[in-house]
């Protein structure tokens, strides 16, 4: 008798469309077997466009395994993906302590400290990190530097109650930072607003300055008015690059 699996048990079909996807996805998929392990019952799910490949191996692992977990996402694109993929949705509140947590990065440096927060989202994200055993990136190939601000050069993203943005503005001058600016919204009609209310400050700086990010991160957080910071330092574990070539690199 010809069996057939479960739906479930088959990935689902993909098509990619680019290398950048194709390296997404190697990063994604390579990080979730490594790291999903079946007794990890509470999983972090971090935003942007390397996540939904995330989420698709998770589903890939199947229902069984995935009944009987939760998933706590870091902002309004990763809870969308858990519902639509017909996991079960928690939240931070209720799990302070989550088994693994797999995220994107927007640059991540060799000793794995990274810049988050192109998404606008690196204040849920980083407590999803700091409340994970297990904290993974997992990006493409453009993400992998030596130094902070060498591919990425938007800046640090700096959350900021509205209230204060033009005094954060001015301080980060002050720091050093190279034009910080309001992020606005797609048309300028109005700046990025975060799901927590918030405004965010992009500020590039030196990338000679970046070789100790953990100083500038103590630096911009001591701003009155800061909520936090896309700087993540000392926080992964691993990081997963899709190569452009089809081969990853695992840090
Ligand atoms: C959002 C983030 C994202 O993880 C980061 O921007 C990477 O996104 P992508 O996977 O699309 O390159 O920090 O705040």
């Amino acid at each position: 008798v010809k069996q057939t699996p479960a739906p479930e048990l088959i990935p689902p079909v993909l098509v990619v469309t680019t290398e950048i996807e194709a390296s997404k996805q190697q990063a994604a998929w390579s990080a979730v077997d490594g790291h999903v392990l079946p007794h990890h019952t509470v999983i972090g799910i971090g935003s942007g466009s390397t996540v939904p490949y995330v989420v698709e191996r998770i589903v890939a692992q199947g229902a069984e395994v995935n009944r009987s977990r939760v998933f706590i996402p870091t902002g309004f694109q990763s809870k969308e993906l858990i519902v639509a993929a017909n996991l079960r949705l928690g939240d931070v509140d209720q799990y302070p302590i989550i088994d693994v947590t797999i995220d994107g990065a927007d640059e991540v440096d060799k000793d794995l400290n990274a810049i988050k927060g192109g998404g606008a989202c690196h204040l849920r994200e980083k407590v999803l990190a700091e409340a994970a055993n297990t904290f993974i990136i997992v990006a493409d190939y453009r993400k992998n530097s030596e130094y902070l601000g060498t591919n990425w050069k938007a800046g640090v993203p700096v959350e900021v109650a509205p209230f204060a943005y033009a005094k954060v503005l001015q301080n980060l001058v002050f720091m050093g930072s190279q034009k910080p600016t309001l992020r606005m919204g797609k048309a300028k009609a109005g700046p990025v607003v975060s799901d927590n209310g918030n405004f965010i400050i992009d500020a590039p700086f030196p990338t000679e300055d970046l070789k100790d990010p953990l100083k500038i991160l103590k630096l911009i957080k001591m701003l009155t008015g800061v909520v936090e910071v896309g700087l993540f330092c000392h926080m992964a574990q691993a990081a997963y690059f899709g190569n452009v070539d089809g081969s990853l690199t695992v840090r």
